[in-house]
């Protein structure tokens, strides 16, 4: 915002500049840190694409609001995870040894969550800082038992449960945009009911070049009128 001010002199300089180099923060959609989350193997390699300023919330899994469904069962003794921010390295071979906590999922029956902002100043002095033009790197070494909250490698991470952001320099930056915008996903209607089960999709819009996945179920329980 400071360069804006200091290119932007009159009155009819303001529009122009604002469309070359503001970017308005924005609250992303949440990210719930559940292994089941499609969102992990869909973001493959790629990062995900944050502007400076941007709020990212990160959910433990929880029984409270995202009843999370893992093989046959809703266990709570497999909801226990964490979120460590590391460096390439870490992000490479999972190692978390050097890294920094930013979330400790260690109670499946409360709603539990970290903010990230991604701003350069925080108030905060061991709050983590974020450059635009670079990437940041967040893995989850737990692998869902309680026991595993403290590990440093493997976890879940070693199942693709980690995730990379680049903090774009500003609406100009060729690597957030080139010529295609970043679009987080949204969900459909909920289907009609039909034996017991109503669907949605994550296409309304489906997520691109970067944008986030949608949060939540796809499916829920439903009870059908009887006719
Ligand atoms: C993880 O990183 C630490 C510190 O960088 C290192 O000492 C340790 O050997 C690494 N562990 C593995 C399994 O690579």
């Amino acid at each position: 915002m400071a360069a804006a001010s200091v290119q932007c002199f009159g009155i009819t300089m303001v529009f122009f500049c604002l469309m070359v180099t503001g970017t308005v923060a924005e609250i992303l959609p949440s990210i719930l840190w559940n292994p089941e989350n499609p969102l992990f193997k869909n973001l493959g390699g790629t990062a995900r694409k944050v502007n400076a300023f941007d709020k990212l919330s990160i959910i433990c899994p929880n029984l409270v609001e995202y009843p999370i469904k893992r093989s046959s069962s809703y266990s709570k003794d497999l909801l226990y995870e964490n979120v460590f921010m590391v460096d390439k390295k870490g992000y490479d071979s999972c190692n978390a040894s050097q890294g920094h906590s930013i979330l400790i999922c260690n109670d499946p029956v409360t709603y539990s969550y970290a903010i990230i902002v991604f701003q350069r100043i925080t108030a905060d002095i061991n709050d983590p800082k974020f450059e635009q033009g670079k990437e940041y790197y967040f893995i989850n070494t737990a692998s869902g038992l309680h026991s595993s909250l403290t590990n440093k490698q493997g976890g879940h991470c070693n199942d693709g449960m980690k995730m990379k952001i680049y903090v774009c320099k500003g609406s100009s930056d060729p690597n957030c945009f080139e010529g295609n915008k970043v679009i987080h996903g949204g969900w459909s209607d909920w289907s009609e009911c039909e034996d017991g089960l109503q669907t949605r999709q994550c296409n309304n819009p489906a997520s691109a070049n970067g944008g986030l996945a949608c949060v939540g179920q796809d499916r829920r329980m439903c009870t059908t009128k009887a006719s």
